[in-house]
């Protein structure tokens, strides 16, 4: 994590509350912490904590977690400095030249990738209007977009040789192994490098904040493979968190607080030009979880209008699955025909699809519709049983008892049967309970040895009490995690203890969620302290020399050196027990 004078004074100057109030209002006290529900993923119930005592913020939910800096950063879609500035402004603290601070490795090449991504989104814009591009412009023209739309997306051509990117990035002073990184340039066979798009139509893909973190590229010969051929994933680029268009459209989702999901590129461009601006697209993946928690976020009416033939009637019956494990209320619609978005745009106009967006349906009447849709004859007792066994796996997942028991009343009037038999059927489905999906470091503090993750609680809540420790070793404890953290915290100097939370979890990024979570956690409302941490430590000896005596046991027959230890800690066991 970046410090610097700078850094430090904003930290003192501000406080986490406040902070994540201005973003999270409803943000309420809750005993030492406050609670609200996650600004980073949907939920009905608040396990968002932020601690003022730590000046730390920790989902138990999503396990994102961090200070103040990563918090503006992950709400924002921000760079370290970019949040930096952004708080010194509010802390009333000169912050200067970027250059002037302490930037950490990572923080500068970040910002280099997006100049460099910015500069190749330029470059291919360029190339568009300049006579290589031609045909691609001769292209969008037959798919009828605008010049204002070309440019509001800024749309460019990749020259087909093979290193006219590489050639000019280089000729502008930027190094091959960036380009690399930002994923423009790729390692052939042979260790040769070259431009990883080519002869392509180029879509840059924005982050919330609109800079341009990745590419997708759409060929223009409909036989070559693959159609569509996007960025690799970078620091700065991951799919499964990126929607296409969300920056443009998020002023307004932000006024309307609906969003209409759509499948392709060319679909969401196509939507914004005819005025439908609250369309966003996952980026050639199924839809994940992580977009359905970002969707949830904005907006609160949200349509999934994929193509209209098979698989994409199957990935938006799939998309409604998640939202609805999510906990986030979705309506398909339905074109009505084999057309894309797109083309149904061009065809019929903005008015009929938005009736068509005004018709789309609850999920299970979506399906239910596409079950009796142009069938001549009544469906047979077994083709209904069928039907509603599969339906029936959905409901059971459904997490809103109120919706779960509407939707068993509309199967059951839909497909003429008993409400009760369908009732009883429901209860068959082996339940996909919510809380399975709980996972991460809510799971790896599970697997901690209680005694030990309430010891490294006490420390990340006092990390003074390391004083007082002593007497035990990093073998004392049985989990290589709870040993990890004990040594890096007793390596830790005087004057980061204050901060042993946020300093513990930048030098453990994998750990870093669970190591917010136990700073962070209620333990219970009792006070804590020196008196708990000697009966802690007390025990994690003792247990420690259980452990061992079972080991050394287990080697018999043990040498002589073996059984002086055994002898040695047989008795120190003994004195142990007298104590407690
Ligand atoms: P489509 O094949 O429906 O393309 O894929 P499209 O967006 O409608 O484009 P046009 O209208 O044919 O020009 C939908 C989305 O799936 C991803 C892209 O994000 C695309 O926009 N995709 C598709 C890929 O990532 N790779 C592919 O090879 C094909
Ligand atoms: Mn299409």
């Amino acid at each position: 994590m970046s410090s610097s004078p700078v850094i430090e004074l904003i930290r003192e100057k501000l406080d986490i509350v406040d902070v994540v109030r201005e973003y999270v209002p409803s943000l309420k006290k809750a005993g030492r912490n406050h609670k609200a529900n996650c600004p980073f993923h949907n939920e009905k119930s608040p396990s968002f904590t932020v601690s003022p005592d730590k000046q730390i913020f920790y989902c138990f939910g999503c396990n994102e977690g961090g200070d103040i800096f990563t918090f503006v950063m992950k709400i924002e879609g921000l760079t370290f400095p970019e949040a930096a500035r952004k708080l010194a402004l509010k802390a009333g603290v000169e912050y200067g030249d970027e250059r002037s601070h302490a930037m950490t490795e990572a923080d500068k090449e970040r910002l280099e990738i997006k100049k460099l991504l910015t500069a190749a989104a330029a470059f291919y814009n360029k190339t568009l209007f300049s006579p290589a591009g031609e045909k691609a412009r001769l292209y969008l023209g037959e798919r009828r977009l605008s010049k204002a739309t070309v440019e509001r997306f800024e749309l460019g051509w990749a020259p087909a040789g093979g290193t006219a990117l590489m050639d000019e990035m280089k000729a502008r002073g930027w190094s091959r192994d960036l380009a690399l990184k930002a994923g423009l340039i790729t390692e052939r066979e042979g260790g040769l490098v070259a431009d990883t798009f080519r002869g392509r139509i180029m879509f840059p893909i924005r982050n919330q904040a609109g800079d341009t973190v990745a590419f997708g590229g759409r060929v223009l010969d409909p036989e070559a493979q693959p159609k569509y051929l996007n960025s690799p994933e970078t620091v700065l680029f991951s799919k499964r968190r990126t929607l296409y268009g969300l920056h443009e459209a998020l002023p307004q989702i932000r006024k309307s607080a609906k969003l209409l999901l759509l499948e392709g590129y060319m679909d969401v461009i196509g939507a914004h030009q005819h005025g439908v601006d609250w369309a966003v697209a996952p980026l050639g993946t199924a839809l994940t979880n992580e977009h359905a928690g970002l969707i949830g976020r904005y907006a609160k009416d949200t349509v999934v209008m994929f193509d209209g033939d098979r698989a994409g009637i199957n990935a938006s019956v799939r998309a409604a699955e998640i939202f609805m494990e999510a906990g986030i209320y979705v309506r398909l619609a339905d074109l009505g025909c084999t057309l894309d978005p797109d083309e149904f745009l061009n065809e019929y106009g903005r008015e009929e699809f938005e009736k068509k967006m005004a018709e789309a349906s609850d999920p299970l009447d979506f399906r239910m519709n596409l079950f009796f849709k142009g069938r001549k004859t009544p469906p047979s007792s077994q083709e209904k049983a069928q039907a509603i066994a599969v339906l029936l796996k959905t409901v059971a997942k459904q997490p809103d008892e109120i919706l779960k028991s509407e939707w068993v009343k509309s199967l059951a009037t839909r497909f003429g049967v008993e409400e009760a038999s369908v009732l009883k059927q429901l209860r068959k489905v082996p339940g996909a309970s919510p809380k399975e999906a709980r996972r991460g470091a809510a799971q790896a503090v599970q697997a901690l040895p209680s005694i030990e993750r309430g010891f490294v609680q006490l420390l990340l809540r006092d990390p003074s009490l390391i004083e007082a420790s002593a007497l035990l070793e990093p073998e004392d404890f049985s989990s290589p995690l709870a040993r990890r953290l004990f040594e890096a915290m007793r390596a830790l100097p005087a004057t980061e203890r204050a901060k042993a939370a946020t300093a513990l979890a930048a030098q453990f990024p994998e750990d870093a969620a669970l190591i917010l979570e136990l700073a962070v956690a209620d333990l219970g409302g009792e006070t804590f302290g020196a008196q708990n941490a000697a009966g802690a430590i007390k025990m994690l000896k003792r247990f420690s020399v259980e452990r061992r005596l079972k080991e050394l046991k287990a080697a018999e027959p043990m040498d002589p050196q073996q059984f002086k230890e055994y002898s040695r800690l047989m008795s120190e066991l003994k004195s142990s027990a007298k104590e407690i």
